[in-house]
């Protein structure tokens, strides 16, 4: 049976990449969350006092960046290593998080990222998650679904993800925080967020993970029988 690409491009919180994450263990594809290696730029942008605004500076800083996933067994899935060193502990609290969606917006970033992902699904056999898999990285995947979801329930969600992990914040700030990147991350000039012409629309509102898993893999596997 032939691999194919799966396009997983939506909202902030909408449960992408817990979602991405199922259905590539269940049709034992890779996983790869591009937000991580936003998340991860942006990371070392801040550890390394870049200025956004200066093309040169970020160029310059970029060819000094390498980034790759390394498996990790315990937990089943890739984790994104900045410069060989595992920066996942470092790029989800509300710091990268809040300066994140300007570093997604140069241009200079997301050629870099791009190319990147382009390398990482040149076999096919990947769940992508993201906001231009679709429409950028890989026109020509075989699925693309695009996810959203209502904002209370996103912010709630990613609320309890933070709570569990130990994060201090609130309901108010959190959909303060996801409104605002949605308004940036659709509004930019580079690669904005939008839906490919041919992505089926899933929203999450009233679905369980299992529900969300179980939709995607069932439009997986007609993908895969027809490819
Ligand atoms: O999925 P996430 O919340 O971890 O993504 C972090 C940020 O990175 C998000 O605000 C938008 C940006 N991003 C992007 O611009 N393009 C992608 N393919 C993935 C993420």
């Amino acid at each position: 049976m032939n691999k194919i690409i799966i396009a997983l491009d939506g909202h902030a919180g909408c449960g992408k990449s817990t979602t991405a994450k199922s259905v590539a263990k269940e049709l034992n594809y890779v996983f790869i969350d591009t937000g991580a290696m936003y998340r991860a730029v942006t990371y070392s942008f801040l550890e390394n006092d870049i200025d956004f605004a200066d093309p040169t500076e970020v160029s310059k800083a970029l060819d000094a960046i390498s980034l790759k996933f390394v498996f990790n067994p315990e937990k089943g899935l890739g984790e994104i290593h900045l410069n060989d060193v595992n920066v996942e502990p470092f790029i989800r609290n509300m710091n990268i998080t809040r300066r994140v969606s300007d570093v997604a917006a140069i241009k200079e970033v997301r050629q870099f990222c791009v190319i990147e992902q382009q390398k990482m699904g040149k076999d096919k056999g990947i769940v992508m998650d993201g906001r231009d898999i679709g429409t950028v990285v890989f026109p020509t995947a075989e699925l693309k679904v695009f996810m959203t979801a209502d904002v209370e329930v996103r912010a709630k969600r990613r609320l309890k993800e933070m709570e569990d992990k130990g994060e201090k914040t609130n309901l108010s700030d959190v959909i303060a925080d996801i409104e605002n990147r949605d308004y940036l991350d659709s509004t930019r000039k580079e690669s904005p967020l939008k839906k490919a012409e041919d992505a089926v629309v899933v929203d999450t509102s009233g679905l369980t993970i299992k529900e969300q898993v179980a939709s995607i893999l069932n439009l997986a596997k007609k993908k895969i029988e027809l490819s």
